[in-house]
């Protein structure tokens, strides 16, 4: 076999692997050796896709529902999605204006294609989600990272858009809650950027993945706001269904249309058998389920900042929602990248550095995942308690 290296596009080389895989991976090898680990550094929920759901999964598949679905999704997950809206946010979202996707990911994809001709330009927030860097660049754009802080809750703010938007700003993206800070734009503000980004001629894009996780604040759609902005979502988060690979985007009437086209080309069409279970997913006995681990979300939440607080991270900014708290480390280390590897290796308790969401300060952050039950939480807290003493 030839051992010369095969080539690969420029953009491969220029995407940094996410390094809570290093710790992941490492957490895993100390695993099998028979160390105890407290995982807080995993990105999805710890509670099992709900029963209704699987259920219904099944369903599909004996059935034998697993042929395509239309590019845009099951007419009836259309309409549920839509049905959704009315019950929860009082909003009227038609039918016609939802894609289901795979994956938020897939939503975010179709978004960045659908939107971006080389050469422009998208805002996002630095911290962010590191894979949105990815999704504008690989359709050809140029992510414009701006650095936020606490002044602004760690989300972009309106000023952001007015001194960041040049001629070749064809959108700008936030997430609220944002992954990694769990922080809220508030609704003026939401409203105040879609209409900055109507006026210059481009598109908001609000990833509203966190929706459901919503502890405290105003967390209402922006489709309530606006229907000229595009809006993302999964049924990865609240759903508690990451695997499935299932999410919808709702865009402009008259952006479907074309939408319908790249989705047929990228990827024909989500998971057959997801999108039945996700029909599941909407109705009110799983809401019911859901809703209830949410409470459970929040009271990990109210356990966990105060104590974190509590040793010396700095968290000026409340989390409102999602399922992680952003907390500067300074007061406790130079290097929260080294803090994190040292974490895991004499406390075993796995964190995710803050270098995974930018570069904006980002060895002065690391993110804490309440993924686990309380119960492991306050174990993880012993352990960084003893941790911190032998500093
Ligand atoms: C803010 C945000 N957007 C999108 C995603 C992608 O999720 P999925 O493709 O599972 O919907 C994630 C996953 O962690 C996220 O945190």
């Amino acid at each position: 076999m030839s051992k010369a290296r095969q080539r690969l596009a420029r953009r491969v080389e220029e995407i940094q692997p996410f390094h809570v895989m290093e710790i992941l991976a490492r957490a895993k090898e100390l695993e099998e050796r028979g160390q105890d680990i407290v995982h807080m550094e995993i990105g999805e929920p710890d509670f099992p896709t709900p029963d209704p759901v699987r259920r219904a999964g099944i369903a599909a598949l004996e059935k034998g529902e697993l042929f395509y679905t239309p590019a845009l999704g099951l007419p009836a997950l259309r309409q549920a999605i839509s049905d959704f809206y009315r019950t929860r946010y009082g909003v009227e979202v038609p039918p016609a204006r939802i894609i289901v996707t795979t994956g938020s990911s897939g939503a975010l994809m179709l978004a960045c294609a659908a939107l971006i001709n080389a050469g422009d330009e998208v805002i996002l927030a630095d911290p962010g989600y590191p894979a949105n860097r990815q999704f504008v660049r690989t359709m050809g754009g140029v992510p414009r990272s701006v650095p936020v802080d606490e002044s602004s809750a760690y989300q972009l703010a309106p000023h952001h858009l007015e001194s960041s938007w040049v001629d070749r700003t064809a959108a700008a993206l936030v997430a609220s809650p944002s992954n990694p800070t769990g922080t809220l734009v508030s609704t003026e503000r939401l409203a105040a950027m879609a209409e900055i980004a109507r006026a210059r001629g481009g598109t908001l894009i609000v990833d509203e993945i966190y929706h459901g996780l919503v502890y405290e604040g105003d967390a209402t759609t922006v489709l309530a706001l606006a229907d000229d902005v595009f809006v993302i979502n999964s049924f990865s988060k609240y759903f508690n269904m990451t695997g499935w690979r299932l999410g919808w985007m709702v865009a402009p009437e008259s952006c479907v249309a074309g939408i319908d086209r790249l989705s047929q080309n990228l990827y024909l069409a989500a998971p057959t058998i997801a999108q039945y279970a996700g029909l599941a997913a909407l109705r009110p006995d799983t809401l019911a389920i859901l809703d209830a681990r949410a409470r459970e979300f929040k009271a990990r939440r109210d356990y966990l900042l105060p104590e974190l607080r509590r040793l010396g991270f700095d968290i000026p900014v409340t989390p409102q929602g999602a399922f992680y708290i952003y907390a500067g480390c300074a007061r406790l280390t130079r290097d929260s990248f080294a803090f994190a590897r040292d974490l895991l290796e004499q406390a075993h308790v796995a964190i995710t550095p803050g270098s995974d969401f930018g570069s904006n300060q980002a060895d002065k952050y690391v993110r804490f995942a309440y993924t686990n039950s309380i119960e492991r939480l306050k174990e993880g807290v012993r352990r960084i308690v003893r941790f911190l003493q032998k500093q």
